[in-house]
């Protein structure tokens, strides 16, 4: 009785949008482990109550809220639908994201604006929900998934590009605007690839079968670093190895990032196998819910490929960074003028 009582108040509150599949699949299950109390939101029902039933045989409680994150009225319901069962929102994570992969222009734009709709405006009413609730209680802490994309442009995906650079700027503004709350914690992820259904999922206008390329994250590395982030908030959080030579080759020389990462996906794209166009779940709910996507074993095969390629991308950056420059003329003549220093 005792235990019940203390468990209800010390257990963590945790929403997670996105619940039902990949990495929020196994998000779930690793809150669950660790204890918390779970708030589950994504737009299939089926699926959902199936990972909570998961949850709760891992002895947590979790409830299950079908959700659009698009719909911001629906994520104040969520909002009050979790502070109305547990009393209170410790974590919020937003971690929904889908895209649309294909040239831009041969990329219909509701799809483009779903993306956005669905990436960055979907956690922007997450952050609007929630926020009120943080602020009132002093703290809590608000978790971004984003993406590696968030510092290297992905060619071919740009609606998904925007959003994660855009999710980028809102968060860093938002931390920005809540510094003077010192509990209340704006956290942002940047998982290179992780091995889930999600580029299944996913719109696909290029006639091609895509398959993320290596290396790809085990989805529970994601859902580990998550739990540890919602003990010890920090700002920014990157998850894989190649994360951070990326965002430093995309710093150093965009342009040839972009080029090479181009380069990489018109390689893949001349080799795959054809597939049908498809909406995938860009306006409907997701048809696959297993937390991994099958493509580890398939990376090892192109593994060296990748690997040489980005390796290749951040040493030309950092040469081209390093490159002698000619003295323009003005600064020529300004060190002409500048009176040398007596010895
Ligand atoms: N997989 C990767 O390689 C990778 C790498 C870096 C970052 N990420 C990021 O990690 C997050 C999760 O990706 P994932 O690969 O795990 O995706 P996933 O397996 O496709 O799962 C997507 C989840 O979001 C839900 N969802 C989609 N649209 C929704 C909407 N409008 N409203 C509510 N729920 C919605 C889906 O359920 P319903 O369809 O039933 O709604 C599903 O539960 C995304 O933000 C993604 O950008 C993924």
């Amino acid at each position: 009785m005792l235990n019940t009582y203390l468990d209800h108040f010390l257990a963590p509150v945790v929403v997670l949008t996105g619940a039902s599949s990949g990495i929020g699949h196994a998000t779930a299950l690793a809150f669950a482990r660790a204890g918390a109390h779970l708030v589950l939101a994504a737009r299939g029902p089926e699926a959902l109550d199936k990972v909570a039933a998961e949850c709760v045989l891992l002895d947590a409680q979790a409830l299950a809220v079908p959700t659009d994150v698009t719909d911001a009225d629906a994520m104040q319901a969520l909002a009050h639908a979790a502070i109305g069962r547990f009393g209170r929102i410790d974590v919020w994570i937003n971690n929904v994201g889908i895209g649309a992969v294909g040239a831009f222009d041969a990329t219909p734009m509701e799809a483009h604006a779903r993306v956005i709709a669905a990436n960055l405006l979907g956690h922007m009413n997450g952050a609007h929900a929630v926020l009120p609730h943080f602020r009132q209680r002093g703290r809590g802490t608000l978790i971004n998934m984003i993406s590696s994309g968030g510092w290297v442009p992905a060619p071919y995906a740009a609606a998904y590009t925007a959003s994660k650079f855009g999710l980028r700027g809102f968060s860093e503004a938002l931390r920005a605007e809540l510094g003077s709350l010192p509990d209340v914690h704006v956290c942002e992820v940047y998982p290179t690839f992780v091995d889930t259904p999600g580029l299944f999922h996913g719109a696909n206008y290029t006639g091609k079968r895509l398959r993320p390329p290596p290396p790809v994250l085990d989805p529970r590395t994601v859902a580990h670093a998550l739990v540890a982030l919602s003990r010890a908030p920090r700002d920014v959080t990157a998850i894989g190895s190649v994360a951070i030579p990326g965002r430093l080759a995309h710093a150093v020389a965009p342009g040839l990032t972009a080029r090479a990462t181009r380069w990489l996906m018109d390689q893949a794209l001349a080799r795959a196998d054809p597939a049908p166009v498809t909406n995938g779940n860009l306006f409907e709910p997701s048809r696959v819910h297993t937390i991994d996507g099958g493509y580890r074993t398939l990376a090892v095969r192109a593994m060296p490929v990748a690997a040489v390629a980005l390796a290749g991308a951040v040493g030309l950056g950092i040469l081209w960074a390093m490159r002698p420059r000619p003295r323009r003329p003005q600064d020529t003549r300004r060190m002409a003028a500048r009176p040398r220093r007596a010895r």
